[in-house]
């Protein structure tokens, strides 16, 4: 076998989603401007909401090993983050395509201390903040759950960042914060453990 160099990518046209993925990039200042109910929705549909079925069970837009489905989604809205929304904490439900109050008080001050202060969430007017039942798969895959789990938050972060750089918002991923102040911030259940957040807002002027 020898070298081969490949055609350019997309010399056949590039699909939406394929520009999509090249015009990707952390993106870490945002407006001082409220983010739309539409993209909110259509962001945690894109995380983790019904597309299809198997077996009359649903699946979501992100893949789970086995169908055990362990990530839980939630929403922070800064003040004024969100017109249709006040400001506070809510979990998706995926059945249902509904926020359920989780927090009904900003945590924005606490979530940006918990990611080490870091000015892409104090700067964010909402942010996805990712949690896992890390059981619900491990006990199916007691090798590699907790493995497939990580994948899985990669899964379901990437169709967020995706969902806002086609939608002209600003979205980074964020994965430094400490644990046991995100766990308390968030006020998860002792069956989740916090895994990863997307900040994302309209972009600002000088990026
Ligand atoms: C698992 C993971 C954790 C990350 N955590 C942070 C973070 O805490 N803060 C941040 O500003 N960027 C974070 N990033 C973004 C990376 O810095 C960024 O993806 C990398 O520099 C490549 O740049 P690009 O995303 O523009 O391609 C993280 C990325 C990944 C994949």
């Amino acid at each position: 076998m020898t070298e081969y160099s490949l055609p350019e990518p997309g010399s056949d046209g590039l699909s939406e989603l394929e520009r999509t993925i090249g015009a990707r990039k952390s993106r870490r200042s945002f407006a001082d401007e409220p983010v739309g109910i539409e993209t909110v929705a259509t962001l945690l549909w894109s995380v983790q909401g019904l597309t299809h079925e198997r077996d009359a069970v649903a699946m979501r837009a992100s893949p789970s090993a086995g169908a055990t489905f362990p990530m839980v989604a939630f929403l922070s809205v800064a003040p004024g983050g969100c017109d249709d929304l006040e400001a506070g904490l809510y979990r998706y439900v995926p059945d249902e395509h509904r926020l359920d109050p989780a927090i009904e008080e900003s945590i924005h001050e606490d979530l940006t201390a918990a990611a080490l202060d870091q000015a892409v969430v104090r700067g964010a007017p909402a942010t996805i903040a990712l949690a896992a039942d890390y059981d619900r798969t491990t006990r199916q895959y007691p090798d590699h759950g907790d493995r497939y789990v990580h994948m899985e938050a990669g899964h379901a972060a990437q169709n967020a960042l995706l969902v806002c750089e086609s939608r002209g918002l600003n979205a980074c991923p964020v994965g430094a914060f400490d644990d046991a102040e995100l766990t308390e911030t968030l006020a998860l259940p002792d069956e989740l453990d916090p895994l990863y957040l997307v900040p994302f807002g309209e972009p600002a002027d000088d990026e």
